[in-house]
């Protein structure tokens, strides 16, 4: 291989590499909801914003409380994602609109409760993710997964995307499928405001 043909080849896996997500691979369900937005920001940042649970109410127009806890719902004293703990989410859908800060009050009519698993923590890969565990994976399932890539230059993609399963996801897809794809897509907005100020 000459050097151009090498050089040329180097740069179209770069480009490649660049546009492939983080999310991993997994089966199709009855619906999905995703989103992703590029931000100018380093991937610690982003990481540490996801995994700062007490200060998500401060940025995020979707989930406004996410409290780590014990089956019997007390709340934990470490409040980071630890695999295999319980979390209690209290959510809008779909979402306030943003700005938030933790003073901005609930739209009652929008607010869900949810109980999840927290199921990947993996800072090395960075991505996490948490499984709906209020129903029988038969009734209801979806896992949320959220990814970060450095794309280099100073920019950082950001994924998210749930995948639901189950007898009752065509009803939540009818009743609630726009509303939580609003509120995937503003949460990356909230983020956006949250690190580019
Ligand atoms: C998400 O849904 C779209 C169609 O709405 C589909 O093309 C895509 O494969 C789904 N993704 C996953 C991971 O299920
Ligand atoms: C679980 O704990 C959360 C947060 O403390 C609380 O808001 C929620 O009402 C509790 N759920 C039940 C069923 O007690
Ligand atoms: C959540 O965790 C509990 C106990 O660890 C387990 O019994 C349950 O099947 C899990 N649910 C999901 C949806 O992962």
């Amino acid at each position: 291989m000459s050097w151009i043909v090498r050089y040329l080849f180097a740069l179209a896996l770069s480009g490649t590499l660049v546009q492939s997500s983080n999310l991993p691979e997994v089966p199709p369900g009855v619906f999905n909801v995703s989103a992703q937005l590029e931000l100018q920001t380093t991937t610690s940042a982003v990481w540490d914003a996801l995994t700062n649970f007490p200060a998500y109410a401060s940025w995020n127009p979707f989930v406004r409380a996410a409290i780590v806890v014990t089956p019997l719902n007390a709340s934990l004293d470490e409040q980071y994602p630890v695999e295999n703990r319980r979390l209690f989410l209290r959510t809008q859908t779909p979402p306030l609109p943003l700005p938030v800060n933790s003073d901005t009050p609930d739209n009652p009519l929008n607010t869900q409760l949810a109980y999840e698993n927290i199921t990947h923590v993996q800072p090395d890969l960075l991505r996490l993710a948490w499984a709906y565990a209020a129903t029988p994976p038969d009734v209801l399932a979806g896992e949320r997964w959220q990814a970060i890539s450095d794309l280099g230059n100073g920019r950082v993609l950001y994924e998210s995307r749930e995948v639901f399963h189950g007898a009752l996801a065509p009803t939540l897809r009818d009743l609630y499928g726009a509303g939580l794809q609003e509120s995937f897509d503003a949460q990356a907005q909230g983020l956006k405001l949250l690190l580019e100020g």
